[in-house]
């Protein structure tokens, strides 16, 4: 996602940023720009669409003798389209305030029809320019106010998520950072300091860093730091040192990036929901498909088709959009969909899914649909790529780059976007708010169930060590949870290279079931819901056969144990949001069985990220 890098000290800054952002290009970005200060009071800026190189052919002999502040971003479109104005740093209506942002100001909005209105002119269309004119529209209403301290009020002002770094050409000694539910450490150097949005930023240059924490502001010089929250008070915080490499340093000091993802659900979930919800009405808030709000409430079917992961939550999402959404689905794999003659019908919508948005069978659905006139829509997560482009309308998953192999905090989030656009299509027909309000209430409160499910990693880490001589795996769910167990499947088999299969646990009986003895473990995908008992059922046929049995159970179910003693446990959610907890004990099995074959599980043999051909 967008990375952020500033600079103040003893060397010019311009290569130090520029090499600084460099390291954070792993995080996927779509454009990048710089602001430095110079010998003449005044702040030169230059960005680019597309690669830091990009950006790097624009930078001339003399902007690398410019001063020794600076801030320099990589910009992962969230408001607005990927455009040089759209990228970061932003500036003031005077060009002596610039800032990058990280994040998301949820209420731009208003702020920013009031400063038009105050004459503050915006140059792009981003909610972050919103936040530079603030602060200046507090400077201009009192200009004896520091800097610092209008940014502060600025910060009190607003709601959302920021790492900022900002820089002031009429106080070129300075440098200031913010933080709040996005991150920012400080590089502490020998006469110079270094902000970065991620470690690895900063490693070439310093080990010790100091990090801030939500809500508190960083005031820099380049002999000296004063670290303080919104509210004034004084923080006395001591530099840790980094024991990273850089490598290490951009998986967040986790060994894979597929752990880190896996970590990163519960903060994918928010930020795929976060300003979505309009609680007390209990509505849904999708800005990418407002303009189609009308279409879809007269839609009569919706085709999804997707890929892999993105299919298996599409199946998810069939589900839950029949029960709730009150509206007929039908899931399509987009590899066949694109072969087949489909047969639409007017009303029909068609939802592609994908992470990537650029996966080639899922791009010829799509097209496969436009060119019969109807009405497409995405959930996509990378801003500006094709099938965003391509779409009539879609929602973006804001979860960040996906950079592991197999897709992990994709696909939740994919799964969560379809049970908000079930809400909306459910309030459209017949849904209650009391409804609407139980089933968003609790999608809120998924992103702490899960991380209660991520604290068991070492128990299951264990399972997978006990499992490690088994070569076949069966994965077994009924209902919202068959899915799941198809993921669960496709999970273990591309991280490990065992052979796994997906079935629902009811066709058990009609072929599968002929495969179970004791050297053929099956993993079961059993909360407590509406198949449950059909569930028991099948495990008791399959312990009749001696064939060991993982269980995913809700928990506070005791009685799970006298089928078998290997049980993960999730907590209690609604039905339609069970799929979300209890993928994530499936997906922490498969990194650790992997882990433990000594295998590459960021990139698993024969597979590409991103599959751009048939
Ligand atoms: C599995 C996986 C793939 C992708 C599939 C679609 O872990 O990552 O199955 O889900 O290739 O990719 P996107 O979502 O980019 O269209």
């Amino acid at each position: 996602m967008c990375g952020i890098v500033g600079y103040i000290g003893k060397q010019k800054a311009l290569p130090v940023l520029i090499d600084g952002i460099k390291s954070l290009e792993y995080r996927g970005y779509d454009s990048a720009g710089f602001a430095v200060s110079t010998a003449g009071g005044v702040v030169k800026s230059k960005k680019a669409v597309g690669r830091v190189s990009n950006l790097e052919l624009k930078i001339e002999e003399k902007d690398i003798r410019h001063g020794n502040a600076g801030i320099c971003h990589t910009r992962w479109a969230t408001h607005g389209g990927v455009t040089e104005e759209n990228a970061h740093p932003h500036s003031d209506c005077k060009g002596e305030l610039w800032l990058c942002h990280n994040g998301i100001i949820e209420n731009y909005k208003d702020f920013k029809s009031d400063l038009a209105r105050r004459g503050h002119t915006f140059k792009s269309e981003t909610d972050s320019e919103v936040l530079a004119h603030l602060i200046e529209e507090f400077k201009t209403q009192d200009p004896a106010l520091a800097t610092e301290e209008a940014v502060r009020l600025a910060l009190l002002s607003v709601r959302g998520t920021y790492g900022l770094a900002l820089l002031d050409s009429k106080n070129p000694g300075t440098l200031i950072a913010a933080r709040n539910f996005s991150p920012l450490l400080i590089g502490v150097g020998d006469g110079e300091y270094i902000i970065a949005s991620d470690a690895s930023a900063v490693l070439k240059h310093t080990k010790n860093v100091v990090y801030l924490d939500d809500g508190e502001m960083a005031v820099l010089t380049p002999k000296s730091h004063k670290i303080f929250d919104l509210k004034r008070n004084t923080i006395n915080r001591k530099s840790e040192e980094l024991t990273w490499d850089i490598e290490e340093a951009q998986k967040g000091g986790n060994p894979h990036f597929m752990l880190k993802e896996i970590l990163e659900e519960p903060e994918a979930i928010e930020n795929s929901i976060r300003g979505r919800i309009v609680a007390k009405e209990g509505l849904i808030k999708l800005g990418g498909i407002l303009a189609v709000e009308e279409k879809l409430r007269n839609a009569k079917r919706i085709l999804i088709a997707g890929c892999g992961t993105a299919y298996l939550a599409g199946k998810v999402g069939e589900y839950m959009l029949e029960e709730y959404g009150g509206i007929p689905v039908k899931i399509e794999l987009a590899s066949e969909f694109r072969y087949r003659k489909p047969i639409f019908r007017e009303g029909d919508v068609m939802l592609v899914v994908s992470q990537s948005g650029e996966t080639a069978d899922t791009l010829a659905a799509l097209a496969e649909a436009k060119q019969k006139g109807v009405l497409s829509l995405g959930i996509v997560n990378v801003v500006g790529s094709t099938i965003a482009r391509q779409t009539d309308a879609g929602v973006y998953q804001h979860v960040g780059p996906e950079i592991g192999v197999a897709s992990t905090k994709a696909f939740t989030s994919q799964v969560a976007i379809l049970a908000l656009l079930s809400v909306m299509l459910g309030r459209q027909r017949d849904m209650s708010v009391v409804m609407a309000r139980r089933i968003t209430e609790e999608l809120s409160r998924i992103p702490e169930l899960m991380k209660k499910i991520i604290k068991q990693s070492e128990a299951i880490k264990k399972l997978a060590k006990k499992y490690q001589p088994y070569r076949d795996f069966l994965f077994l769910g009924r209902k919202y949870n068959y899915p799941v167990a198809l993921e669960g499947a496709l999970k273990l088999k591309e991280i490990s290279y065992v052979h796994a299969e997906g079935f629902s646990a009811g066709e058990m009986k009609h072929g599968p079931i002929a495969m179970i003895d004791k050297s053929f473990p099956s993993i079961c995908i059993a909360p407590s819901d509406s198949v449950y008992e059909k569930m028991v059922s099948n495990m008791e046929e399959i312990k009749a056969r001696s064939g060991p049995i993982i269980v995913i159970a809700t928990e506070g179910n005791k009685k799970i144990e006298e089928i078998t003693k290997d049980v993960i446990y999730i907590p209690k959610t609604l039905e339609m949001l069970t799929p979300l907890l209890a993928v994530v004990p499936l997906q922490l099995f498969a990194y650790h069985f992997g882990v433990l074959r000594g295998l590459d599980v960021d990139k698993p043999r024969n597979l590409a990220k991103s599959v751009t051909v048939e």
